[in-house]
């Protein structure tokens, strides 16, 4: 199974990169493509309608989005690892997901595969109400744009005071779906 595996936090040496580690070890066995936000440069969307009228194309060219688009499109499943940054994503992370404007203006979507989308979220906050909400719904506009179904979404509160991995609730649903991830039973089987 190929994952494209995406690290999504600022920061090179917090929580969810240790996280981030400890899922991708995990899933050793699969053909992962790593992405590290801090390692990849990534233009901000311009809104420019470009996409509209030139079909599977974006005019910012030459970035990293070059290859992330194949990987979005043809890979059995993706995966963000990732923190919560005022109740949604941190800044470069967020660039990617708007770059995708030019996979939500394609009118025919044959070309994607299938796939399965998976994704961890830790809160540094005590939680509440609305802690990963306003995530969960960008997800359920943003995966339909290539082809991707929720396999999983975990999320895991209070990392500022208790790392996620001594959170032994957290780390047994994070267990429990990379288990659910490498036994999916469609992943690998794409056009
Ligand atoms: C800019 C910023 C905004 C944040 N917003 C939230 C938030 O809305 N809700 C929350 O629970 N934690 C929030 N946090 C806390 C982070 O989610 C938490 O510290 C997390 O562990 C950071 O991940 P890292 O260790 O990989 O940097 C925020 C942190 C930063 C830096």
């Amino acid at each position: 199974m190929k994952i494209l595996a995406i690290m999504g936090s600022n920061n090179e040496t917090g929580n969810t990169i240790r996280l981030y580690d400890y899922i991708v070890d995990r899933l050793s066995g699969e053909e992962i493509t790593k992405v590290d936000v801090n390692k990849v440069r990534i233009e901000a969307c311009i809104g420019c309608d470009y996409c509209l009228d030139h079909q599977g194309e974006c005019i910012i060219k030459n970035d990293d989005m070059e290859w992330i688009y194949n990987e979005l499109e043809h890979t059995d499943l993706v995966l963000i690892v990732s923190p919560v940054y005022f109740t949604s994503f941190p800044s470069r992370l967020k660039a990617l997901i708007d770059r995708c404007q030019m996979l939500y203006n394609l009118k025919d979507r044959s070309g994607i595969n299938h796939k399965g989308f998976a994704a961890v979220h830790i809160g540094g906050s005590r939680p509440y109400p609305q802690q990963f909400e306003g995530i969960k719904g960008v997800y359920k506009y943003w995966i339909p744009d290539f082809n991707a179904e929720m396999v999983g979404f975990v999320g895991i509160p209070g990392t500022d005071a208790v790392k996620p991995e001594e959170n032994s609730e957290g780390m047994a649903e994070v267990d429990g779906l990379i288990e659910k991830i490498k036994t999916g039973d469609y992943y690998g089987k794409g056009n």
